[in-house]
């Protein structure tokens, strides 16, 4: 038995950043990890492995629709799958094994296997118990089932199995048009398969602001994706490893199916706690089976905190590491802190889609007075340049204040570019803050400042 100040359970990136955090405030931490490799669910089968594929397919799009135009004639490239899972596999391995340096580094103990809570103030795993002052559950989700809908990772696959299929699909039904749907949907659709996405809603993407909502839609469309809207999928029959998806229409109950190859199942995901003994230790969980912290993360059992897709919020890797920050600094006896008003949103599609504060919908809900400066991205010399002219940058500012309330950003490195305005708004920063502040010139950047500027006395390039 050995004895810590800290025990994390989980080392996806709330867990590992937690874990290191803990280490350089002077605890003594350990990281409980059952799979093989650091990293959990981001690293090894999410958010690396299928960014690795959007770039490689992206590649691909370029080489067969812009490389003539620009005078780069030829062949285009050929898709080699086998290799192009390799690739994946060997970005994978970079980043874990990186993980596993800075545990090393920071004399971090991984603790290996999978972690039960007997009592407050220990961790079992195996037959070894483990003595901590504090420990934090960093357990992460998994896939929500869907009724009707068997998940077998060949023929119905989740996010994880659809990273590795044996090969291309020629046909593809995606149920839910939600980020991993789209992502993955985007992916196959550029490999060639013919994608159909089955979303329960009227819109793409619920929640995110409404007219970058059509717009992502459009430009998915003419990619060549198809959606059947306002459907509730039913069920999924297999048979010879072929798919039919049964779905009916909101509209008028009427009944149809769709065959395809291969489904991905992509309606959301749920808290994963499972074996670590919390009913028993009288953790109190939400009826949504997250686990209830008050605002320091404290679960409400003494000595054991709660970060990341385990509790309430957005299931997003980049605020569970906020938190694992925050709660690190919490147990150091230090102010932890997140701004859950600030976090931003990212689809890595192409173009990406970003997001950060109050969509226009959520303003006009609360009755607050606002303003929306929007530049298009066609105004953008460097994204003309580029072949990457569709969308655009909306700011939305306080009426009267200018204080920057949300930003929407469809278009070239979104996911990027929506880092100046939460610095701004982390800041308190008016809209004309970014106008007035000197952007180079040619950058996307350029169209965020032109944003900020129809904020107020009007853009230059529109
Ligand atoms: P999601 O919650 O983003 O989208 C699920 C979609 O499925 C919704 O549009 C919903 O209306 C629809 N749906 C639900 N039931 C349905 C039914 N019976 N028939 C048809 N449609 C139905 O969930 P998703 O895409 O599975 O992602 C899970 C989580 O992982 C999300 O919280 C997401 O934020 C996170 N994630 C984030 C990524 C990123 O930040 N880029 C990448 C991948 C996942």
């Amino acid at each position: 038995m050995s004895a810590y100040d800290v025990i994390v359970i989980g080392s996806g990136p709330g867990g590992y950043v937690c874990a290191i955090r803990c280490a350089q405030l002077g605890l003594k931490t350990a990281c409980v990890e059952g799979r093989e490799t650091l990293g959990g669910t981001c690293l090894n089968i999410g958010c690396i492995p299928s960014k690795a594929l959007l770039h490689a397919t992206h590649m691909l799009h370029e080489a067969e629709h812009n490389f003539a135009a620009m005078g780069l004639k030829g062949k285009s490239p050929s898709v080699d799958w086998q290799q192009m899972q390799a690739y994946k596999t060997d970005v994978i391995g970079q980043n874990t094994k990186g993980i596993e340096f800075l545990f090393k580094k920071n004399k971090i103990d991984w603790i290996k296997g999978w972690a039960s809570i007997p009592e407050a103030g220990k961790v079992k795993v195996g037959d070894e118990v483990h003595e901590a002052k504090n420990i934090v559950i960093a357990t992460g989700s998994e896939v929500a089932p869907l009724k009707g809908v068997e998940v077998d990772e060949k023929t119905v696959v989740s996010s994880e199995g659809a990273l590795s299929l044996n090969k291309v699909p020629k046909t593809m039904t995606v149920i839910g048009a939600g980020v991993i749907g789209l992502e993955m949907g985007s992916v196959y659709r550029r490999l060639g398969a013919e994608v159909t996405v089955i979303e329960y809603l009227d819109v793409i993407t619920p929640g995110m602001d409404g007219e970058v909502q059509k717009s992502f839609k459009r430009l998915l469309e003419k990619q060549g994706l198809q959606f059947v809207m306002g459907a509730a999928v039913q069920g999924v029959d297999t048979a010879k490893g072929k798919a039919t998806t049964r779905y009916k229409l909101n509209k008028d109950g009427s009944e149809h199916t769709l065959d395809s190859d291969i489904v991905l199942l992509a309606t959301g995901r749920k808290p994963f706690t499972d074996g670590l003994g919390l009913d028993a230790l009288g953790v109190k969980m939400s009826p949504r089976g997250q686990i209830e912290t008050d605002a320091h993360w404290a679960t409400s059992v003494k000595g054991i905190h709660a970060i990341g897709d385990a509790i309430k919020g957005p299931m997003l890797a980049h605020k569970a590491e906020d938190e694992g920050m925050a709660v690190a600094e919490v147990l150091a006896g230090k102010a932890g802190h997140v701004n859950y008003g600030v976090i931003p949103g990212v689809i890595y599609t192409h173009p990406e889609v970003a997001s950060v504060g109050m969509t226009e919908e959520q303003l006009k809900e609360a009755g607050t007075p606002y303003k929306a400066g929007k530049f298009s991205f066609m105004g953008n010399g460097r994204a003309k340049a580029n072949f990457a002219a569709d969308g655009f940058v909306k700011i939305l500012a306080h009426k009267e204040t200018d204080r920057i309330l949300g930003a929407h950003i469809i278009g070239p490195m979104a996911g990027d570019l929506i880092h100046e305005i939460c610095v701004a708004m982390e800041f308190g920063a008016a809209a004309q803050d970014l106008a007035l502040t000197c952007h180079a010139h040619p950058t996307y950047s350029e169209a965020v400042r032109e944003a900020a500027l129809a904020c107020g006395d009007g853009p230059i390039h529109s």
